[in-house]
């Protein structure tokens, strides 16, 4: 789908919020993602997770069922009010200001959201997630991981230089593709960042 210039409180409406909630291959999709991506980052059983544009919680039920307390944040009421539906524990916020004290996360997630990211032109693209990726920052625990999962659009920024934001405000920053080592054409692709400590402490911490 191509959401540039599309409000997503306005695209995801109730009617729509339904229609994806109903759809057994969004469902399936957003699982896979997303177990694919705790492959990845590999967490402590007791982590207290942030998954971030939670839609209607398809991760967040995946996320739920591997043992870990998890909070949705989104800003799409009727997004927010089926996943509420489903007993998850959800809240209104938008990306930018995340309605948390600082240092409260062992991890965070995304899958299929940070691509609402967009601005007018590329500065204020720019600008709009590195605005982002400080909050983020902010409510992360040092030492701690975030796993995301998007589609940036082909009229917005490179996938490089979304990644440069997060590595140039502090993050150690890796990617990982699937099927990257495979004859076939490389699938969804995984940003893995690390919060303020070096990876060779991060691994012995974990
Ligand atoms: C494809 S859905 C994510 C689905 C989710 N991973 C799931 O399992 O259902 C993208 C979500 O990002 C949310 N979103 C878009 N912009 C946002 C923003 N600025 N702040 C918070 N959520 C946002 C949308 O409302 C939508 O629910």
């Amino acid at each position: 789908m191509d959401i540039i210039g599309i409000d997503p409180k306005q695209h995801y409406t109730k009617e729509e919020a339904k229609k994806y909630n109903r759809s057994r291959s969004i469902e399936k999709i957003q699982k896979n993602i997303t177990l694919n991506l705790l492959n990845i980052i590999n967490l402590k059983k007791s982590s207290y997770v942030l998954d971030i544009g939670c839609g209607t919680g398809f991760s967040m039920e995946v996320l739920s069922s591997a043992g870990y307390k998890v909070t949705g944040i989104d800003i799409s009421e009727s997004m927010l009010d089926i996943a509420r539906s489903k007993g998850l524990d959800v809240r209104y916020a938008s990306f930018e200001k995340l309605p948390f004290e600082d240092n409260t996360f062992d991890a965070l997630v995304s899958i299929s959201s940070l691509q609402w990211i967009q601005g007018k032109n590329s500065i204020e693209e720019k600008d709009k997630f590195r605005s982002v990726a400080l909050e983020f920052q902010r409510v992360l625990k040092p030492g701690c991981i975030a796993g995301f999962q998007f589609y940036p659009s082909k009229e917005g920024l490179s996938y490089d230089a979304i990644v440069s934001i997060f590595h140039n405000i502090g993050f150690i920053t890796e990617i990982h593709t699937e099927g990257e080592k495979s004859t076939q054409k490389p699938g969804n692709r995984y940003l893995i960042i690390y919060n303020k400590i070096d990876k060779i402490s991060k691994d012995k911490n974990r």
